[in-house]
């Protein structure tokens, strides 16, 4: 099959994770006989550069057209100063807003490889096994917001209505049935009457599912129990702002975010990103990881309906972690950390060669060629 893939890899790191993605994408067509037609565009800082605009028309075209999206990372230092008007952010929150893309599927698993990498104890984080649906269309980030005159008060409106609320509710509660069939409301109830109408509208339409059990959490109270008791968490539905920062805490869990991928997706378009960011320190030196973003084009091939080509690309990254053909944020104590193209020509041959892979591991480690 032909499908057409819009990349837009952005700032900093976001270009070189993106490549070794592409570079999967590449072995998965050759072997499952695909075509993949990428369409390049530009968003964040880059773009700001290059158009004035962080998301130039081209790109929303672009975007709109393909199956399906790549997305890198976006952001840039030099933009920090809160007085700017224009920012490189604008650019992922408006192709959000353009495409819809309302529902943003977060899954969070602890890699027994990586269990020695989190911060957290192994009994707590082993077996975790958690998705977030993050709502991502709404809420405060796309409320009214202002600055006074005298710049001496701000306010951001958040708000929601049932019709946003219900469609990312139906679609959490059908992925945990497909899981252990428990879903986790996470708002602040007690205090926002946005949280009071999550609260109402999801308990309501829970009773269609009713097979799924449905636990409420404050989003304070959840934060703690994330990390104390990661395992009783199955599918996790919240809303656009609690749901950036529980993603991020989450991420601790898995070990690094460097493997942490998400699709956002809405009814007709469907994005695929890391959960990672630009890391600035890290750009042009071929050392970040690419792990997130290859699996992000798993979590793509997933959604065109591709799953032996998705758990071929699965398989690889596992292999890689089974071999410590890895970055130097998750490489075990005194072992080689091999460069972030590396890593990508690794899963892209083993996705070719499979058992029979005829790579020259020490080669690898040598940071030599890749081939024998
Ligand atoms: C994310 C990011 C974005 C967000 C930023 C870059 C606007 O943190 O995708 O979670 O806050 O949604
Ligand atoms: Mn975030």
């Amino acid at each position: 099959m032909k499908y057409t893939i819009a990349v837009i890899p952005g700032d900093g790191i976001g270009p070189e994770v993106t490549n070794q993605a592409k570079k999967a994408l590449d072995a998965v067509a050759e072997i499952y006989d695909h075509v993949f037609l990428y369409k390049e565009a530009q968003i964040g800082a880059c773009a700001i550069e290059a158009t004035g605009n962080p998301l130039p028309e081209e790109t929303i075209k672009i975007c709109k057209k393909a199956d399906a999206i790549l997305y890198g990372a976006i952001g840039d230092p030099k933009y920090s100063d809160p007085s700017l008007r224009i920012r490189p952010e604008q650019g992922l929150l408006n192709l959000r807003q353009e495409l819809d893309l309302f529902c943003n599927i977060n899954p969070v698993r602890a890699y027994d490889q990586l269990i020695k990498n989190s911060p957290l104890r192994r009994e707590i984080i082993k077996g975790t096994d958690i998705v977030i649906f993050r709502e991502l269309t709404g809420g405060i980030y796309y409320g009214k917001k202002e600055i006074s005159k005298d710049g001496l008060s701000a306010f951001d409106v958040c708000s929601y209505n049932v019709a946003q609320i219900s469609r990312i509710t139906h679609l959490a509660f059908k992925a945990a049935q497909g899981r252990r069939n428990k879903v986790t409301l996470i708002d602040k109830s007690n205090v926002l009457e946005t949280s009071r109408l999550w609260r109402k509208t999801v308990t309501e339409i829970s009773k269609e599912y009713k097979n799924v059990e449905l636990e409420h959490l404050y989003a304070d109270n959840a934060a703690m129990k994330l990390i104390l008791n990661p395992k009783n968490f199955d599918v996790i539905l919240t809303e656009n702002f609690i749901g950036d920062i529980i993603s991020d805490e989450a991420s601790v869990i898995s070990g690094s975010i460097g493997l942490l991928a998400s699709s956002s997706i809405g009814n007709e378009n469907a994005l695929f990103a890391p959960v990672h960011g630009t890391f600035p320190e890290a750009k042009g030196k071929d050392i970040a990881n690419p792990l997130a973003s290859i699996l992000s084009a798993a979590l793509m091939l997933d959604h065109l309906g591709l799953h032996e080509e998705a758990n071929a690309i699965e398989r690889a990254v596992e292999k890689s972690l089974d071999l410590n053909i890895t970055t130097v944020d998750i490489k075990g104590k005194n072992k080689y950390a091999a460069p972030t193209s590396k890593v990508g020509d690794f899963i892209a041959d083993y996705i070719l060669n499979q058992q029979d892979s005829n790579l020259n591991f020490r080669n690898i480690h040598a940071g030599q060629s890749t081939i024998i």
